[in-house]
């Protein structure tokens, strides 16, 4: 909304209407006409008004019958009625079935411009409010979702094609590994963008409270409930709730959940009535919920209710190849923000890094470039700046990857050959990536007959040992 504020005026007596119309105009409003309740709601479906200015006493449709059916199709438009004086009763009225304000009659025309002035405003709020907050759910978290590994490649397809339904689906994969980024990302690929992507932590919240938390109470339904509180499951109505750490579910809170996923629909503590909800499910677990099935902690029925599609987010050792780009952008990430720019990792720190097992996965490693960032007073992040336990296993990274069919060589060189259609053929990056200059990469791509060497035009000054 921009430009002048535009104000609808109805009105079945026209020179009422030519009146309100005249002096709202005089005043900087853009006004707009109708003689009763059928044009105005026609013509409010077709502009779009920041408010609406009705007299109450007209025939057939009342500007109360107008207000209710404002409140139905467009609950967010400030509607302001017109009463005759004395009949107050009707503005009480008015005023509980949603009316932002009104006016009597005889109308003091200061009072008129203030609170159009104030409907006007009020309905920006409304909209500017949820511009933020679709701003808010849209910044680009999709965007920086990282990965080129096979593996990684396999699940963001995945993340495609569930993202247009609105099956449930299971996200398992260690602590660290990415399950509610991966949940976000499906969310905002959905149709469901718009609305919220409520996530809730089944580990953190007592048994005791998950009802409510989830279904909402009403005011005094038990000690402690003083106000009428919607549920999560209600808040997400349209858009999608994230249950993560569903492992951790108590048995009763599995038999409410499953209920809620059975019925499609919730009721809230102390109320007799059933609200429907139209949420789009997505669980997550580190735990594997097959492992908890057998053990009798985990509800096989709610299981298939969960896991329509299933995603496994492999752990980030099976997966060396994505590393070296998660620490490119981390570093892009944390760098940047430091008065002297981190722009790089030296070849023997990103070794170090590739080398690691990664027992805490992506997030791990973030905060592991993080830190170093953080202390780091130089461009180039070396060995120095990272933690001991990264530098311990340095160099037997060839036991903890999964050893492939073939000798060291012909592993070293599809890993070459990886990273550099990884980098799209761009070998200063490939170099980079692998932590080797780009003297050696050109060695390397010799001896496998890829590309030709052009050392003349590409002289590589920064490693002349070529090491
Ligand atoms: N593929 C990825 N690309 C970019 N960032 C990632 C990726 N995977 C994980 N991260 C980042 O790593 C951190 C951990 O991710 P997230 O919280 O989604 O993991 P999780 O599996 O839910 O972990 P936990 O089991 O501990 O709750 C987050 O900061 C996330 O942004
Ligand atoms: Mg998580």
């Amino acid at each position: 909304m921009s430009g002048s504020p535009s104000i609808l005026v109805v009105d079945d007596d026209e020179k009422n209407r030519e009146m309100l119309a005249e002096a709202l105009s005089q005043v900087g409003f853009e006004v707009d006409i109708a003689c009763g309740g059928a044009e105005a709601l026609s013509k409010a479906n077709e502009a779009t008004y920041d408010a609406v200015l009705s007299d109450i006493r007209m025939t057939p449709l009342s500007g109360l019958d107008l207000l209710n059916s404002f409140r139905k199709t467009m609950p967010e438009m400030p509607i302001v009625l017109l009463t005759a004086f004395g009949s107050v009763d009707t503005a009480i009225q008015a005023m509980k079935q949603g009316a932002y304000n009104y006016i009597t009659k005889p109308v003091n025309l200061e009072e008129l411009v203030f609170t159009m002035t104030r409907a006007v405003e009020h309905r920006r709020l409304i909209e500017d409010n949820r511009t933020l907050q679709r701003a808010f759910n849209e910044r680009p978290r999709t965007a920086s979702l990282i990965g080129q590994s096979k593996k990684m490649v396999e699940v963001f397809k995945l993340v495609g094609r569930v993202s247009r339904s609105r099956t449930s689906v299971l996200i398992q994969g260690e602590s660290g590994t990415g399950k509610e980024l991966i949940a976000r990302a499906i969310h905002d690929n959905s149709p469901r963008a718009t609305h919220r992507f409520v996530a809730v932590n089944c580990s953190a919240i007592p048994d005791s409270l998950l009802e409510s938390e989830l279904f909402g109470h009403i005011k005094g339904s038990f000690t402690g409930a003083h106000i009428l509180r919607r549920g999560l499951l209600e808040e997400a109505s349209g858009g999608t709730f994230f249950l993560d750490e569903v492992g951790d579910l108590s048995s009763a809170g599995q038999a409410k959940l499953l209920r809620v996923l059975q019925e499609g629909e919730v009721r809230r503590i102390g109320s007799n009535e059933s609200i429907q909800v139209d949420v789009r499910i997505i669980a997550a677990s580190r735990r594997n919920l097959a492992d908890l099935i057998e053990a009798g902690r985990f509800r096989e029925d709610l299981l298939y209710r969960l896991n329509t599609v299933n995603i496994f987010i492999p752990p980030l050792r099976e997966r060396p190849e994505d590393i070296p780009l998660l620490a490119e952008f981390f570093l892009a990430r944390y760098g940047d923000e430091k008065e002297v720019p981190v722009t790089s990792f030296s070849p023997a720190a990103m070794r170090a890094l590739t080398g690691y097992a990664w027992p805490g996965n992506v997030r791990e490693l973030e905060h592991v470039v993080e830190r170093a960032v953080a202390l780091a007073s130089h461009a180039i992040l070396s060995t120095d700046d990272l933690p001991p336990e990264v530098l311990q296993t340095n160099g037997s990274h060839a036991d903890r990857i999964e050893i492939l069919p073939g000798t060291l060589k012909a592993l070293q060189r599809d890993q070459v050959l990886k990273m550099l259609e990884s980098a799209q053929g761009n070998k200063e990056r490939t170099a980079r990536l692998l932590g080797i200059s780009r003297r050696t990469l050109y060695r390397l791509l010799d001896r496998y007959g890829v590309g030709k060497t052009r050392l003349s035009t590409e002289a590589d000054v920064s490693d002349p040992t070529g090491s």
